[in-house]
């Protein structure tokens, strides 16, 4: 989601209003409420963003329903959104990495104030300077998508040159960067995605697509060396016979505590977004041009609603 900011002229008051959108209950995107609250302030160690552009991920309707309510200290009503660009407008006490006046990307931090909204929060350790080649409405799209690829691939299953990787789920946010990151590794890729996206995701490098609607994708491939699992259920159940001996599984959704065959290594991904250098080296490679950056559409901040409609299945 953008909007058009209006640069910042002068000193910020903490009497300052901004636009955002909150829950104030969880549940459906009726539930996505466009209010006008204060601005907050950073706190140590964080970074006051003038944000430029949101990201939409299938967090942010996660988090609307419920569905992670256990796992963060939410205290409703809440301003929704994690990944974010745009313009440093203060520094918490003892930041020195950031700015006032820097171009950022990053991830805010929910439980103080979301990116869905004209200010946001976040652990200055979770906001590195965007990519130069990047627009601000790409750059809000890659924080929290990427960095899951890059931990699943590389700090998870431990990717290497030379293997081969089975990625389920290739076509959406987090599949389309494990492609990409995958080749820059020197791995072999194959992609699993519906067949409007084979071309899409052969395009980002995937050296063989399987349309997983019209054929077994176990029945079409040998024994890999890492699956990396963006789907889940049944398509994680069936991945566990296309794994080598001393395979890896990495899971976005979870991996089961007991059934796992021998010889196997299953790890479940949770995203650190606080992880600065990552951001950074992702950014370089998207300055090179090793990496693309697709956004599918662009949605105003007063239409939250919409977007998280369309990116929910
Ligand atoms: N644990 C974490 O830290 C973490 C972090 C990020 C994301 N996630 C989770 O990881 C999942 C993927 O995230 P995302 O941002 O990439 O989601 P996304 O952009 O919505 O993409 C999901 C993709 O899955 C594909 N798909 C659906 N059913 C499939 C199947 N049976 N086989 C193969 N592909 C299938 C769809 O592609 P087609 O259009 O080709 O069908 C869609 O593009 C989500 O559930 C998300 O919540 C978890």
């Amino acid at each position: 989601m953008s909007q058009s900011p209006q640069p910042l002229n002068g000193t910020l008051s903490k009497t300052d209003t901004m636009k955002a959108i909150r829950i104030h209950a969880y549940g459906g995107v009726e539930n996505l409420q466009y209010d006008e609250v204060l601005r907050p302030e950073p706190q140590a160690g964080e970074v006051l963003v003038q944000v430029y552009a949101a990201g939409i991920n299938p967090i942010d309707w996660k988090i609307r329903e419920g569905y992670l309510k256990q796992a963060f200290n939410y205290a409703l009503p809440v301003i929704v959104g994690t990944d974010l660009a745009g313009i440093v407008a203060e520094v918490g006490e003892g930041v020195t990495t950031l700015q006032p006046g820097q171009a950022v990307y990053g991830v805010a931090d929910m439980t103080r104030s979301g990116s869905y909204a004209e200010y946001a929060v976040g652990y200055a350790e979770a906001t590195a300077p965007k990519p130069e080649m990047l627009d601000f409405i790409h750059a809000a799209s890659v924080p929290i998508a990427a960095m899951t690829a890059w931990q699943a691939l590389f700090d998870g299953a431990n990717l290497q040159t030379g293997q081969t990787v089975l990625i389920h789920g290739a076509a959406g946010g987090v599949g389309s960067y494990a492609i990409q990151f995958a080749k820059w590794k020197g791995a072999t890729v194959i992609a699993t995605a519906s067949a409007v996206n084979a071309d899409y995701v052969k395009g980002l490098g995937a050296d063989q697509v399987i349309d997983y609607a019209a054929q077994p994708f176990e029945q079409q491939v040998k024994p890999v060396d890492v699956v990396l699992d963006l789907v889940g259920g049944d398509t994680q159940v069936r991945s566990w016979q296309i794994l080598r001996s001393g395979g890896v599984l990495a899971s976005t959704l979870g991996v089961p505590q007991t059934g796992i065959p021998a010889g196997i290594r299953a790890v479940p991904v949770f995203v650190n977004p606080r992880n600065p250098a990552q951001l950074q080296h992702i950014a370089q490679l998207i300055d090179q041009g090793q990496v693309k950056v697709t956004v599918e559409q662009v949605f105003p901040l007063a239409e939250a609603a919409r977007a998280q409609t369309e990116s929910q299945p």
